[in-house]
């Protein structure tokens, strides 16, 4: 099943505690967007990835793309402040398609076989998201005191990709911004209008890169492929 993806990638280096935008920091020499990149380009049921850039970005991310030579990108979109006017932006410029994947493009170590678990469950049911079960204890925490141990059996911690019909992920886009409703992923968007949302066991690697210390693991997680 083919599919179209897009990719916010118009976020800051605040966490990361960087001058600029974190996706161009480096991994073993090549920036940190592109290995998500070519984990698209490389496979055959892409049909096409849109990024959401900052403008001021747009031109240093079209050079990479060319350097590295990045054949599905088929255009871009200009961010917005909050990663969901990113996605929004990104969407509207993607479609109209059949399956649409939303990827952060801070999450280089994505698996292809997740990428189609996806896909096939979108296609089907509508909406599916990537996970992993949450491995800590987690409890609630106020001024300092727990108030509440969470019973840890149902948690999981949510990723991206996040793969859905296509119009359904644009009309519950559109929704929230009409309503002004902000979540912190797209299947928050899609929950609300009622759909139901499949998740898709995913892998630990998968870790977005957001402060300094998920570089180090990056750095690990690249040498341990090349072994
Ligand atoms: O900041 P965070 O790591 O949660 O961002 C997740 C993804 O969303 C990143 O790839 C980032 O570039 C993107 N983003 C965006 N527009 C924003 C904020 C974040 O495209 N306004």
């Amino acid at each position: 099943m083919n599919y179209t993806v897009v990719l916010p990638a118009a976020g800051s280096g605040k966490r990361m505690k960087a001058d600029r935008n974190k996706l161009l920091l480096e991994l073993s020499g090549k920036p940190i967007f592109i290995y998500t990149l070519e984990v698209f380009d490389r496979d055959p049921n892409c049909e096409g990835m849109w990024l959401a850039v900052k403008d001021g970005e747009r031109q240093l991310i079209e050079e990479y793309v060319e350097r590295y030579e990045i054949k599905k990108v088929k255009g871009y979109a200009i961010g917005g402040a909050e990663r969901q006017d990113s996605v929004r932006a990104g969407l509207e410029m993607a479609g109209p398609c059949e399956v649409v994947l939303v990827h952060d493009a801070a999450r280089p170590f994505i698996s292809p076989s997740v990428i189609t678990e996806l896909v096939e469950q979108a296609n089907q049911s509508g909406a599916a998201i990537a996970g992993v079960p949450v491995k800590d204890t987690i409890k609630k925490v106020q001024g300092g005191l727990i108030t509440e141990t969470v019973d840890r059996s149902s948690l999981w911690m949510i990723q991206t990709p996040q793969a859905f019909r296509y119009e359904l992920l644009l009309q519950a886009a559109q929704l929230a911004q009409a309503e002004a409703f902000l979540g912190t992923d797209e299947a928050m968007l899609v929950e609300r209008t009622g759909h139901p949302v499949q998740v898709v066991e995913s892998t630990y690697e998968n870790v977005k890169m957001t402060t300094p210390d998920d570089l180090i693991y990056g750095q690990a997680i690249l040498a341990s492929r090349l072994q």
